[in-house]
């Protein structure tokens, strides 16, 4: 367990906010959006994030920053980086990673001034203090072809003995893609060319956040795209300077998260981290003082030349008691009833079944609140429907979807993350429904997992610690 002291909610949040989450990642305070600079560095994870300390809502960007030794407990950490007046970062110190050149922790991150985004950089002894190098903006302008602010988000990385930068940008303000620039020492960078670029329209205006890394025996680009908030991944190969893709797919579902972040551990684990933005409207978020929540850490594969994605085996730990485990046959006998607003929940179904599954959460006793879960076998769809999730019209309500097709022989198997507004839901380890939602009602707590037709499931169901004992939450 970590030795340091639980976090403490600033003053400026209230307490009990029924809609702040126990175990996903969010600020003291204030506004949250991508993940940055992560690491694992003598053991600890070290997660910063864009931040403003000000208020919950974007603008000033800093650089916040967690720490944890068991990415369970996480640990504030004073500010990493803030604007500096006059500065190329003057009005943000914008989203960027980490990377330890020639043992120094440095961090690269974008510099926004006055609607001109260049690269800067930042050193420290001890990942908490961070110094700007002098030589900032070490990349000043972007190429030819791409505007100074279509230009942002340095992912550095170390491959055949030298420096790679990809970087997020704008080809004539028309066609998102990504930049690659190479250095020797990890200060002064060359541009070589454009690495990926979208060749379609839904692949978007421009590509943010880009993030290229090792994967088993391939490499993978995640790049979130602008407009549509959606982020996407490509699998292939990393050679000579060039990527080819050799697979392509969607990070989360109808864009739920954005700006995805990995790091690769100290023993060779690659996890990943990506922001749920607020769905509600800002007269909702303000009386809470506090603004967005990170992903739990997804840990990465490559199985069968494509990308695989769960929930590290770490957030199990946030377990607290167990309200159902066993074998049950759903649509017989009343449905698997429990309650809870933070719950682990796994489903799991043999291969073959041919009707669909639902999962009804944060339903209230007479039904004007729920928020439902369906996997159809028929569609090969995974539904995430908020339709009701909340009486208040101020919330996004629309619903999420996604395709998932199982092969013959594969089973069904669903886990739920849900806590208070976040709620994760993975299939398979290749699908993903990342959402948030707002119920109105304290006693919107109510839960069934259902099917049309008799189907036998294995159902595990856990109250997450902090959230609703099982004495209270049990099987109703
Ligand atoms: C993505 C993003 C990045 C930028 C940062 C600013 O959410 O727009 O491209 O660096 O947020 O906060």
């Amino acid at each position: 367990m970590d030795d340091s002291p639980a976090r403490a909610p600033a003053s400026l949040v209230p307490p009990h906010d029924p809609h702040r989450p126990l175990f996903h990642l969010t600020a003291p305070a204030g506004w949250l959006n991508d993940p940055n600079g992560i690491v694992q560095h003598g053991g600890r994870w070290h997660v910063y994030y864009q931040h403003n300390p000000h208020g919950p809502q974007w603008g000033g960007i800093h650089w916040g920053h967690a720490s944890s030794a068991d990415l369970v407990t996480w640990r504030d950490e004073p500010m990493a980086l803030a604007p500096t007046p006059g500065g190329p970062d003057e009005h943000g110190c914008f989203s960027g990673s980490f990377a330890l050149v020639n043992g120094t922790p440095t961090l690269y991150y974008t510099g926004w001034q006055g609607g001109v985004q260049s690269q800067c950089m930042a050193t420290s002894r001890d990942l908490v203090t961070w110094e700007k190098s002098p030589r900032n903006p070490v990349i000043p302008h972007p190429p030819e072809g791409v505007r100074p602010g279509d230009f942002r988000d340095p992912c550095v990385f170390r491959h055949g003995g030298r420096w790679y930068m990809a970087l997020g940008a704008s080809l004539d303000h028309d066609r998102g893609a990504v930049l690659l620039y190479r250095s020797d020492d990890g200060q002064g960078w060359t541009y070589r060319h454009v690495l990926s670029a979208a060749t379609r329209t839904e692949q978007g205006l421009m590509w943010e956040c880009p993030n290229l890394f090792p994967l088993g025996d391939r490499w993978v680009l995640t790049v979130s795209v602008v407009p549509g908030l959606g982020a996407r991944y490509f699998v292939g190969v990393f050679e000579d300077e060039r990527f080819v893709p050799e697979r392509e797919g969607i990070l989360d579902g109808d864009g739920g998260a954005f700006a995805h972040l990995t790091a690769t551990g100290e023993n060779g684990r690659v996890l990943q981290w990506a922001w749920l933005n607020e769905r509600r409207h800002q007269d909702l978020i303000d009386p809470g003082g506090w603004a967005g929540a990170l992903s739990v850490p997804r840990e990465l594969s490559i199985e069968g030349g494509d990308l695989r994605v769960y929930p590290a085996a770490e957030v199990a730990l946030h377990r607290g008691s167990c309200l159902i485990d066993g074998t049950v046959t759903l649509g017989e006998g009343g449905p698997c009833a429990f309650r809870g607003r933070h719950l682990d929940l796994c489903l799991r179904v043999e291969p073959g079944n041919e009707h669909p599954l639902h999962v009804t959460l944060l339903r209230s006793p007479d039904g004007a609140e729920e928020t439902v879960v369906t996997y159809d076998p028929e569609a090969r769809q995974l539904r995430l429907d908020r339709s009701r999730s909340s009486l208040d019209a101020r919330t996004v309500r629309d619903s999420q979807r996604l395709h998932l097709a199982l092969s013959r022989g594969e089973g069904l198997d669903l886990r739920l993350l849900l806590d208070a507004s976040v709620l994760e839901v993975y299939a398979n380890g290749r699908a993903c429904l990342s959402s948030r939602v707002y119920p109105t009602r304290a006693d919107s707590l109510l839960g069934y997992v259902t099917a049309d037709r008799p189907t036998r499931a294995h159902v595990e169901i856990w109250v997450m610690e902090g959230g609703i004992p099982a004495d209270q939450g049990g099987r109703s």
